[in-house]
């Protein structure tokens, strides 16, 4: 097994009624007044906002309120907040929602401190100092409540990129299950299919990391278990309970122990799909091109996924385990293909030349000009 270096400094609190200490949380980290950064309106209506706000005044910690967060964040929307959060004075960002809030607080965080903030995503500054983050998360799926990464688009460059810093670790990370059960089924799905997808990016770069696999595909088989019983009852507690814990799992460092940093091809793909069509949602657009690496890599190097096959799936063949993975996607009736997704054919070229545009793609197979045609192909 690999030699590695594991820290993470967020702390998590977890639970039915969790909200409540954040207030406490924040003052014992000295917060005089935060960025509420929030997205269209979701937590006004499921009564999220109102357990925040109570907190916050409970513990006198003032705030201001930035809304319109969109799926998909933009690098537009960063930069209005920046100016807001600069004029307010504020000492903190606290994001309450998903992924894309939470990936926007960071951009904020970090941009407070930088002259133009994108340069960081493109790796020409770098996040020397960050405003303390705080978050109540309210849809599990993307580890951006546990993990120092932020994935913003810069619509004009038609670029969805990430910046990871260690000063972008949330301080503390509300994640109150309860509060997701007002979620449509398809955002669980979402949601899973990100989280699957995270595990996934990892599970296949060394069969030598025995316990990190071991846990890994307990993770997966949980998810898919988890997603199974919520489309039977989006209440189911513990179903939603058990979901969440995995998704933080999936992506704050403990699944890619021992993996070699992760293959990450499926996902740089997947953000060319966003940066074209806002509106995909990332974790459908990984359920219609993971399965499709995973027939295209397989033919090359079946070996590598048997484990997988055997040990998530129970399956004596690679594609019966890769059939499976489709079933199910499909039974949770989201895209299985790039035309469900409103991808035409016309637009594959264009694709194609937004994921070269990105930092290498792929590593067990580093995929040429030619490969991604054919694997677009594969996926149409
Ligand atoms: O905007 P609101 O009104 O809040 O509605 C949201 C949004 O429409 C809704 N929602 C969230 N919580 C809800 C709810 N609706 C009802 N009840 C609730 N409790 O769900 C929709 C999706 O929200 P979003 O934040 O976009 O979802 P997600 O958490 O999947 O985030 C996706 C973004 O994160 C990036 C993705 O690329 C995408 O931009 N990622 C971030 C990563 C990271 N920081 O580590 C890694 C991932 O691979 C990913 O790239
Ligand atoms: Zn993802």
């Amino acid at each position: 097994m690999d030699s590695f270096s594991f820290y993470n400094p967020t702390r998590i609190l977890f639970g039915a009624g969790a909200i409540r200490h954040l207030g406490q949380e924040m003052n014992n980290a000295g917060v005089k007044k935060c960025l509420l950064v929030a997205g269209g309106g979701s937590i006004k209506t499921n009564g999220i906002y109102e357990q925040v706000i109570q907190s916050l005044k409970t513990s006198q910690i003032e705030w201001t309120e930035a809304w319109g967060v969109q799926v998909n964040p933009t690098l537009d929307k960063v930069r209005e907040m920046i100016a807001q959060a600069q004029k307010e004075k504020v000492d903190a960002v606290l994001a309450v929602g998903g992924g894309s809030v939470i990936d926007s607080s960071k951009a904020v965080a970090a941009g407070f401190y930088l002259d133009d903030v994108w340069q960081a995503f493109l790796g020409k500054a770098v996040v020397k100092e960050a405003l303390p983050l705080f978050a109540v998360l309210t849809i599990s799926a993307t580890g951006s409540e546990m993990n120092g990464n932020s994935v913003i688009t810069n619509t004009t460059e038609r670029r969805k990129w990430s910046l990871r810093s260690p000063l972008l670790y949330p301080k503390v990370s509300v994640i109150d299950p309860s509060v997701q059960s007002s979620l449509p089924f398809q955002q669980t799905v979402n949601g899973a299919l990100d989280a699957m997808a995270h595990i996934l990016e990892y599970y296949f770069m060394d069969d030598k990391a025995l316990a990190t696999l071991a846990m890994n595909s307990a993770l997966l088989r949980t998810i898919m278990d988890m997603t199974d019983r919520l489309r039977q009852d989006p209440a189911d507690f513990v179903a939603r309970g058990n979901l969440a814990w995995s998704a933080t799992l999936a992506l704050n460092g403990i699944s890619g122990i021992g993996l070699k940093g992760g293959d990450w091809a499926c996902h740089a793909i997947e953000h060319a799909f966003s940066a074209l069509y806002p509106k995909i949602a990332h974790g459908e657009g990984l359920g219609v091109v993971f399965p499709a690496w995973i027939e295209y890599v397989s033919e090359k190097q079946p070996e590598r996924f048997v484990p997988w096959a055997k040990n998530v799936w129970g399956a004596d063949s690679v594609s019966h385990a890769l059939r499976r993975f489709r079933d199910m996607i499909a039974s949770w009736g989201s895209a299985t293909n790039l035309r469900d997704l409103g991808i035409r054919e016309s637009d594959l070229a264009t694709l194609r030349d937004i994921i070269l545009d990105t930092r290498g793609v792929g590593k067990i197979v580093k995929f040429s000009a030619d490969e991604i045609d054919a694997l677009l192909m594969l996926a149409f």
